[in-house]
C-alpha cells in the first residue's frame, strides 16, 4: 500500500550540464521501473534543466530545500509558489546539514513543512540523531522531539502526502550504515509517534525513508523490511549507472 520511494539528493553538486548528462544516461536505465517513485533533488540552478530533461517521464524533481513564506524580502531564499511555479513536485525538509550549517530547528521545519502541504508539494521531513546521542541511549528522546515539534499543528486531513527520511547524522557520508535491525527500529519508533501526533491512518500510510550512506550493494538488505519504504541517497545518486543499481536492488 505504501509505493516505495527513492530520492536522490544531490547537494551542492552538479552544475547543470552535468545535470542534464546525468538524466540522458539515467532514464534508460530505470525506464521499466514501475514500482518505485523516483525523485532527484538538485540544486536550485539545475531545476530548470532537470524538469526539462524530465518531461513526460516518471521521474520527478524535487528542491533540497525552500523559504515557507510565499514572496517577500527573504534575500537568497526560494519559495513553495516559486517551486510550484516551475513544476517541482518534491522537497527535502531539514536535511541534517541545514540544521548543522544553516541554523534550521524543529521550529523552522514545522514552517516549512506547513508551507509544502499548504502548496501541494510532497514534504521530505528529516529526522536523525547524532553520534553521541545514540551512545547515550537518546536516540528516541531526539527523534521524538524533532517529531514532536516538526509535526505540530498538522491537520491530519491534510498529512497524507507526508514523507520522513530517518537519517542518522553518524551515518551520512560517512560510509557507516546503520544495520537493517538499527533502521528497523528507529522507524518502527518513528511510525508509532506519528500515530500519536498525527493518526494511526496516517502513521500506516506515511512512507519512512532510510538515509546515511546507503549504495547499490546495501540497499537490498535495508529497503525490504517492514517499515522501510525506500531510501534518501547522497553520495551513491551521483553517478547514473550506480544510483540505477541501487534502485533496481532495493526493489528485488
Ligand atoms: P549519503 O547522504 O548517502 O552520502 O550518506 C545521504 C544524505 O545526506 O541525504
Amino acid at each position: 500500500m505504501r509505493k516505495p520511494l527513492i530520492a536522490a539528493n544531490w547537494k551542492m553538486y552538479k552544475i547543470p550540464a552535468e545535470a542534464t548528462a546525468f538524466i540522458g544516461a539515467f532514464l534508460p536505465l530505470v525506464a521499466s521501473q514501475e514500482k518505485t517513485e523516483i525523485v532527484l533533488c538538485p540544486s536550485m540552478t539545475s531545476l530548470a534543466v532537470s524538469l526539462e530533461a524530465t518531461k513526460g517521464t516518471q521521474v520527478h524533481i524535487g528542491a533540497q530545500t525552500m523559504d515557507w513564506h510565499d514572496n517577500g524580502a527573504f534575500t537568497g531564499e526560494t519559495s513553495p509558489v516559486m517551486l510550484n511555479a516551475i513544476d517541482v513536485t518534491h522537497v527535502l525538509i531539514g536535511h541534517s546539514e541545514r540544521r548543522q550549517y544553516f541554523n534550521e530547528t524543529d521550529e523552522t521545519v514545522n514552517h516549512k513543512l506547513k508551507a509544502a502541504l499548504a502548496h501541494k508539494l510532497v514534504p521530505i521531513v528529516c529526522v536523525g540523531e547524532h553520534k553521541a546521542d545514540r551512545e547515550s541511549g537518546r536516540t528516541n528522546d531526539v527523534l521524538k522531539k524533532q517529531l514532536t515539534v516538526g509535526l505540530q499543528g498538522i491537520d491530519p486531513a491534510a498529512a497524507a502526502p507526508l514523507v520522513i527520511a530517518y537519517e542518522p547524522v553518524w551515518a551520512i557520508g560517512t560510509g557507516l550504515t546503520a544495520t537493517p535491525q538499527i533502521a528497523e527500529d528507529a522507524h518502527k519508533f518513528i511510525r508509532a509517534q506519528i500515530a500519536e501526533i498525527l493518526s494511526p491512518a496516517i502513521a500506516a500510510s506515511t512512507r519512512i525513508l532510510y538515509g546515511g550512506s546507503v549504495k547499490p550493494d546495501n540497499a537490498a538488505s535495508l529497503c525490504c523490511l517492514e517499515n522501510i519504504d525506500g531510501a534518501l541517497v547522497g553520495g551513491a545518486s551521483l553517478d547514473p549507472t550506480s544510483f540505477a543499481q541501487l534502485i533496481a536492488n532495493s526493489s528485488i
